[in-house]
């Protein structure tokens, strides 16, 4: 078919953009997390027929205003350590344990116990787990997280499936576990794989989805298939967006061939990437060797995913947004590391000087949650954006 081009964003828009610059005048280096757009995918997702249950991914975004969003909109909570289940019980008080996952990797076993005694649904990935310390587990209705051998992902540090991936219990050792499950009357009432992040194929769910059911159905109690979050955004004019009806009739279709099954998936990206921005200032402009530099006030402690897996985040000029006089500049932080640049020969407005506020476009996923104190920085702000705070922003002078 055609290219399908990915949607304007939503600062483009007056408004926004007026209210992301109000908030650049309090203080830089600050994410902005637009509710309105998390809202949207929400939206986008619970029309999915094919999917039974949603769960969200805070690893990617922990804001609570997020997660709150996001329970409204009827999503359970996927979380991966005791910071983030106490995250979720703060920001709502009260929320159902049952629709809250954990899905920890290597964690100290007091936070398996923990969240058992919450009431969490609790996913293992290995049988060592219930050999080292059976009467945590015993008793329990557990999920198991299986390493289907084959994995995917926008970079080869977020494939998390295969022999050399820390994830999952091996497939050759399922019937192991189940033995072992059974000796301690835990039910395997779910299935889960989560093969890597940014994932474009459709056909990849349906793959997952067929290998599951074949686990399940040798197992006998398994009642929920989790196939994981990867959902992928557009981070570039040259990434075709996820075309979400042909990914819900591919589901739809393998369901059709398992339908004992319910399915669930715990997205993260695809919630929040695309409404968040990262404000900064710039600090300087120098020219070395015919290149142009622009620094800004945050730097790869701020948004390390262009250090760390050479991601590509849209950079622009917030303050000379429309200006047609271009030259390329590489954006940098100022962190003490060459990998601390956002984008190379980034066409930027040639008048680009100290004080300008830039954005880093698609920043709402694994930005402010992967930020860190590097070279004694402060961690960057956040602020939420809707239409309520654009209104009161427009109103001020
Ligand atoms: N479920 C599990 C078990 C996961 O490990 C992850 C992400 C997700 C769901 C959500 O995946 P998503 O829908 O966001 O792709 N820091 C990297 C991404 C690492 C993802 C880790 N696990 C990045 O910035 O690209």
């Amino acid at each position: 078919g055609s290219f399908r081009p990915r949607p304007v964003p939503w600062w483009r828009a007056p408004q926004e953009r007026a209210a992301l610059l109000q908030l650049a005048q309090d203080a830089t280096p600050r994410y902005v997390y637009y509710l309105p757009t998390v809202l949207a995918r929400a939206r986008q997702l619970k029309a999915i027929a094919a999917v039974d249950r949603r769960y969200y991914a805070i690893k990617a975004n922990s804001h609570p205003d997020i997660l709150r969003a996001l329970a409204g909109e009827g999503f359970g909570l996927e979380c991966v350590s005791l910071g983030e289940l106490e995250r979720v019980f703060a920001a709502l008080p009260g929320f159902d344990p049952q629709r809250v996952l954990f899905t920890p990797s290597f964690a100290p076993i007091d936070e398996y116990a923990a969240a058992l005694a919450r009431g969490v649904t609790v996913t293992v990935d290995n049988v060592e787990l219930l050999r080292r310390w059976p009467e945590v587990f015993r008793g329990h209705a557990l999920w198991l997280r299986i390493d289907l051998g084959h994995g995917d992902g926008h970079h080869a540090k977020v494939n998390t499936g295969g022999k050399e991936a820390k994830f999952g219990l091996s497939a050759q050792r399922v019937d192991e576990f189940v033995d072992a499950a059974r000796a301690l009357d835990v039910r395997i009432t779910g299935l889960h794989a989560h093969l890597g992040s940014g994932i474009e194929s459709v056909g990849h769910w349906q793959q997952v989805v067929d290998e599951l059911a074949g686990f399940a159905r040798r197992i006998g109690s398994v009642e929920v298939l989790d196939i994981g979050g990867g959902l992928p955004i557009p981070y570039s004019d040259d990434d075709e967006p996820l075309d979400l009806d042909a990914w819900g009739a591919g589901l739809a279709a393998v369901k059709a061939v398992h339908p004992a099954f319910k399915l669930a998936i715990e997205p993260g990206r695809f919630l929040v990437a695309e409404a968040g921005v990262l404000l900064a200032r710039a600090t300087q402009v120098v020219e070395k060797d015919g290149v142009r530099r622009v620094g800004l006030d945050a730097g790869m402690n701020a948004l390390i995913r262009p250090a760390l897996y050479d991601a590509w985040h849209d950079i622009h000029n917030l303050s000379r947004l429309d200006d047609a006089d271009r030259h390329d500049f590489d954006v940098v932080g100022p962190i003490c590391e060459s990998s601390d640049v956002f984008g190379h020969r980034v066409k930027l407005p040639a008048a680009t000087a100290p004080g300008d506020v830039m954005l880093v476009a698609d920043a709402g996923a694994y930005g402010f949650a992967m930020a860190s104190a590097y070279n004694l920085r402060a961690l960057p702000g956040e602020a939420i954006l809707d239409h309520d705070a654009i209104a009161s922003a427009c109103q001020s002078p």
